[in-house]
């Protein structure tokens, strides 16, 4: 790899321990990937986050890069941690996983991260521009980043991302170059989905990403997907869409005729498959092992709901009791938002309570419940794999009545 002067120095350790541990490995993927160069970055988000997935080990990597002087050099925010940093009590988290959680933050706050702990970053204040290069993380906001936003990065690791953020470089391979990002099958959605305004469009676009992405690895081909006939899709559908394809598919870019930026750009290939209605609606009911009357937990944010979906939440459970468990999940700056808005005051008087900077997924909750009712495809897949619980996959209004049952 070429190396400018500047990170040259940073791999001879003229910049400090950790500017050169970053610059190390940062050198080393682009060696087994054949870049030839390393590129700026504008924008980083880091994942393993949360203490319940990164351990001692993680948490000790860590501390060593901040302790070696690491500091961010770009915009940097976190993935979703393992609690609400402020109100985890509520959550009936541990003070002992806590105090570890906590640290984990300190650590990263201390190299000059943004402590906003969020999975979807483009809803709070780390939005990338078309055609930026980024190092992100989290796999639905890679898709989302890559797709929708039309900036450009590959699926980093937590150490790679990390390594980003401390020299604001990535190497240049994969989804940074324009020979990458062309599609390989056209995808022919034949499906009427519930589009841009009805509150069911978070399921049927899980259930399209759960479709498609399971065609996709069917292929064994990793091919990005060119979908057409998608009349509209909101902001909140795609980002379900994103998350539930880049976890059933692996997808890290998808384009969408009408809808995503480079659809129009580029070619559309000649393999074709098509989807109907009726794979939508089996997708859907794979994704329920479980019925109404076992729900003991529920909760909407996955991804992180956006502010518009926290209204419609408040509109929901105006004056109302909810019977369980019942989390919402989403930014901290979003959650701002809400106590600004009044949503805040309406929903957690229906004994709802808000997990900011936390998901089901990543928060240590593992044997504290049985089935979970959700409108994620993505929170589905993991609730299962992680937590061993079962599933209830509906409308986010139809979620909230199974909290209120
Ligand atoms: Fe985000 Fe957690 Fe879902 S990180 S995409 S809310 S599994």
């Amino acid at each position: 790899m070429i190396l400018s002067s500047e990170e040259q120095s940073m791999l001879d350790g003229e910049q400090g321990r950790a500017t050169q541990k970053a610059m190390q490995i940062l050198a080393a993927l682009g060696t087994i990937y054949g870049a030839e160069r390393m590129i700026p970055v504008s924008s980083v988000q880091i994942a393993g986050v949360s203490y319940d997935n990164l351990g001692e080990a993680g948490l000790a990597f860590l501390a060593e890069m901040a302790d070696g002087g690491g500091r961010a050099r770009v915009l940097t925010t976190l993935n979703p941690a393992g609690m609400d940093i402020e109100n985890w009590q509520s959550l009936g988290i541990s003070p002992s996983f806590a105090e570890k959680q906590l640290w984990v933050i300190e650590v990263f706050t201390r190299m000059s991260v943004v402590s906003t702990c969020t999975c979807t970053p483009y809803l709070a204040g780390n939005t990338p521009r078309f055609g930026d290069h980024i190092a992100w993380a989290e796999s639905s906001a890679v898709c989302y980043a890559n797709s929708i936003l039309g900036a450009r990065t590959n699926r980093e690791g937590g150490p790679s991302a990390l390594a980003a953020a401390l020299t604001g470089r990535t190497p240049e391979y994969g989804f940074h170059l324009d020979e990458y990002r062309k599609p390989g099958l056209t995808v022919d959605v034949r499906a009427s989905l519930v589009g841009r305004d009805d509150w069911k469009a978070t399921r049927d676009f899980g259930a399209l990403g759960k479709v498609i992405g399971q065609k996709l690895e069917a292929t064994g081909k990793k091919l990005i997907p060119y979908i057409r006939g998608i009349e509209s899709a909101s902001l909140e559908a795609l980002k379900s869409f994103c998350a539930s394809l880049a976890t059933y598919g692996g997808a890290a870019l998808f384009h969408m005729e009408g809808i995503t930026p480079e659809a129009s750009l580029m070619p559309l290939p000649g393999e074709t498959i098509s989807i109907t209605r009726a794979e939508v609606d089996t997708a859907i009911q794979s994704l329920n092992d479980a019925s109404s009357d076992e729900v003991d937990f529920v909760s909407l944010g996955c991804p992180h709901l956006s502010i518009r979906e926290i209204g419609h939440l408040a509109e929901l459970l105006k004056d109302k009791k909810v019977t369980k468990e019942f989390w919402i999940t989403t930014a901290r700056p979003t959650r701002e938002s809400a106590d600004r808005l009044g949503y805040t005051r309406i929903i957690e008087g229906s004994g709802a309570k808000f997990a900011a900077d936390t998901c089901c997924v990543v928060a240590p909750i593992k044997g504290r419940f049985k089935t979970l009712a959700t409108d994620s495809a993505k929170a589905c897949y993991y609730a299962y794999a992680k937590n061993g619980f079962k599933t209830v996959y509906k409308s986010f209004d139809d979620v909230v009545l199974e909290a209120l049952k």
